[in-house]
């Protein structure tokens, strides 16, 4: 964990559906202020992790502990209300209000809620209702209504899908940018190798529901195994 106190302690979590083993005794560490990824093939656990941490799904075993407390058998909102904010991968903002009324569901007034808007570069479409936008403009959108919350914990599900290749160093700018200002730990689910290896101090990486590696991207990059398991999906 690079020296940094763990924020969050994830042990032992396991979730099946039907036969399918999402996640099977998945442990790791985030630590405190850092940017964490969590990367894998399509189908390995990541949003089903995020879904376990958030409160969404009901683990089979394991737990989630954030700062000291368990939060594994703690209701969605009771989680939220501990400052942990999420993006999701197929966004969850509400299609028939306007941009700014959803950054408000966060919970910031007006006034925060544009500034919200201004900082991840979608104060033009504040009156605009969220259904026509482009999938890259509601993704910014989600994030700042993340950010309303004031979370101590935010987890991003791929960032950076819905945006061309030559976006990914502009949102690898917004998400550092969001660490230091915001001053906030961040776990990322990102398929972008590009952005993962740029932002992250350290990497997780699952396959099948399992951790297959875990480092920082020099060594993740390095990683056989994970190079295999990218190489062979
Ligand atoms: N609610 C659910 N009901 C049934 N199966 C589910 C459910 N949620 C996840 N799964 C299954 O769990 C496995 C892991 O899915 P998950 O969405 O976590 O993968 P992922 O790593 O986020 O993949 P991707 O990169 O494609 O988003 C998959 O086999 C998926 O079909
Ligand atoms: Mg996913």
């Amino acid at each position: 964990m690079n020296g940094s106190a763990a924020m969050v302690s994830v042990e032992g979590l396991s979730i099946h559906f039907g036969g399918v083993a999402a996640l099977s005794d998945l442990s790791f560490e985030v630590g405190e202020g850092q940017i964490t990824g969590l990367i894998g093939p399509n189908g390995a656990g990541k949003t089903t992790c995020f879904n376990c941490i958030t409160g969404l799904y009901r683990p089979s075993a394991g737990t989630v502990v954030f700062k000291g407390q368990n939060l594994t058998r703690l209701a969605p909102h009771r989680i939220a209300g501990r400052r942990i904010a999420r993006t999701f991968q197929n966004l969850e903002l509400f299609p028939s209000m306007t941009a700014l009324e959803n950054v408000m569901v966060g919970g910031a007034n007006r006034a925060r809620a544009l500034e919200l808007l201004d900082y991840v570069g979608q104060r033009d479409n504040a009156a605009r209702i969220v259904h026509g936008l482009p999938f890259g403009a509601r993704k910014m959108i989600e994030i700042a209504r993340a950010l309303a919350m004031e979370p101590e914990l935010l987890l991003l599900d791929e960032p950076a899908s819905g945006f061309g290749h030559d976006a990914i160093g502009q949102i690898g700018d917004t998400i550092e940018r969001i660490r230091s200002d915001f001053k906030t730990t961040i776990l990322m689910v990102e398929h972008s190798m590009q952005l993962v290896m740029r932002v992250c101090n350290r990497i997780i990486v699952l396959q099948s529901g399992q951790k297959l590696a875990e480092g920082d991207p020099a060594a993740i990059a390095a990683n056989p195994a994970v190079i295999e398991a990218y190489l062979g999906s």
